[in-house]
């Protein structure tokens, strides 16, 4: 009965976990999660009153499939006054977050058998949206030593092996590993792109507000004019606004692929929804949320001091985003107790939320099985407590 397609793809491994720790928690266990993608601030109040007054004013109905023209004039403000980049309303595309912008992308440019190159560890729907579009991720291996990021020699040699490639995906902040691209590292890997120049750039941004000291954001597409042109950014509301539930994100890209992504939306989802896309304009406005990402900075620092402290955890200091990606297949092949030996991270995850009910996601589904995801988007208590649990069930 189902497609040939949609057996291809697993369901996202990072909602999995949460949904078995959100139904261990409606049981009545007290589990701490580890394992969120959200910042665990709520929605600034503007936001909110900006969409409740879209809503009282009768902000109910369909809109361009696009995204308003408000939004959209809203996010080339934005874009103009925070990224220093210039665009125009046509090239800006709103989808239901960047999960649904990335789709778009994949879904408009790839004919059957068209590569994509894939960075690992990645995050966990790039792979499974390029097969859902026909075509054929093609992964490119880092390790912590390299701080999880690929050198240019790298991606020429990659490129140059596959004539194939039509589309070069970077993400910078990363999930899962919390890498930063510095912005002499990205120049150089846009000066190995240029030799390629019918490779399209994806560079997914949706962490662009999450960097820490020393470390900065540079966008590839502020490279040059051309390089721009063959560039497309994802950027949402989720992270940056705390408003991962409303489902805004949005791409700013050449007017040819913006045009194909609306017409895909037209036909798909009609428009992302009206009254969030009010809200959208409200966070624009506002700005980052400088006194969150502080935070995220402090509790980055603190737990990789404690992460560090767990025999068989190799961790490498925050850059960006809210997660930690330490190494722990060290600890592969340990009995922990008369029946569980430690035989992957799918196992060690497993074994800690059964254990010291701490809900972490096993690295497999990011490309990187050696390693464990830890979102630091919890209470620095809980952060405490979580760590002082998997001491007491690991071995010395
Ligand atoms: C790297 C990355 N890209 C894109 C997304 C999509 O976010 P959203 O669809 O909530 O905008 C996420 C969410 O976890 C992410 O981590």
């Amino acid at each position: 009965m189902l497609s040939e397609r949609i057996n291809r793809i697993q369901p996202s491994p990072t909602m999995a976990i949460s949904a078995q720790s959100k139904a261990m928690r409606a049981a009545g266990e007290d589990v701490i999660s580890f394992d969120i993608g959200e910042p665990d601030f709520d929605t600034p109040e503007a936001i909110k009153e900006a969409c409740i007054k879209a809503l009282r004013d009768g902000d109910t109905k369909y809109t361009a499939a696009n995204g308003t023209p408000k939004l959209r004039e809203a996010i080339v403000a934005k874009m103009r006054r925070e990224n220093k980049l210039q665009y125009t309303p046509d090239e800006i595309t709103v989808a239901c977050g960047g999960k649904h912008a990335l789709y778009n992308i994949f879904q408009s440019i790839l004919n059957p058998g068209d590569e994509v190159i894939i960075p690992a560890p990645y995050w966990v729907s790039y792979p499974d949206q390029v097969l859902l579009a026909d075509g054929v991720p093609v992964i490119l291996q880092t390790t912590q030593e390299s701080e999880f990021k690929i050198t240019p020699q790298q991606l020429d040699d990659c490129l140059a092996a596959h004539p194939r490639a039509k589309a070069f995906v970077i993400n910078s902040p990363s999930n899962p590993t919390g890498a930063v691209y510095s912005p002499d590292a990205l120049k150089e890997i846009c000066r190995v792109l240029e030799k390629y120049p019918n490779v399209l750039v994806i560079s997914d941004e949706v962490y662009e507000h999450m960097v820490y000291q020393p470390n900065q954001q540079y966008s590839v597409a502020s490279f040059s004019e051309e390089f721009k042109a063959r560039t497309c950014l994802v950027l949402s509301c989720s992270k940056s606004y705390s408003m991962t539930g409303w489902r805004i994100g949005w791409t700013c890209s050449s007017p040819e692929l913006a045009k194909a992504m609306s017409k895909l939306e037209s036909q798909s989802t009609s428009n992302p929804t009206s009254f969030a896309q009010a809200g959208a304009i409200a966070a624009l406005e506002l700005g980052p949320n400088h006194e969150m990402m502080a935070e995220f900075e402090r509790r980055g620092g603190i737990m990789r001091e404690l992460l560090k402290d767990i025999p068989g955890f190799d961790c490498m200091q925050p850059q960006g985003a809210f997660y930690h990606f330490p190494k722990v297949s060290d600890l592969f092949g340990k009995m922990v107790d008369r029946e569980t030996q430690l035989t992957s991270a799918d196992v060690l995850a497993k074994y800690l939320l059964k254990t010291a009910k701490v809900a972490v996601v096993p690295g497999e589904g990011f490309g990187a099985p050696d390693h464990l995801r830890f979102s630091y988007a919890n209470s620095l208590e809980n952060i405490k407590r979580g760590i002082d649990r998997i001491l007491q069930v690991l071995p010395e």
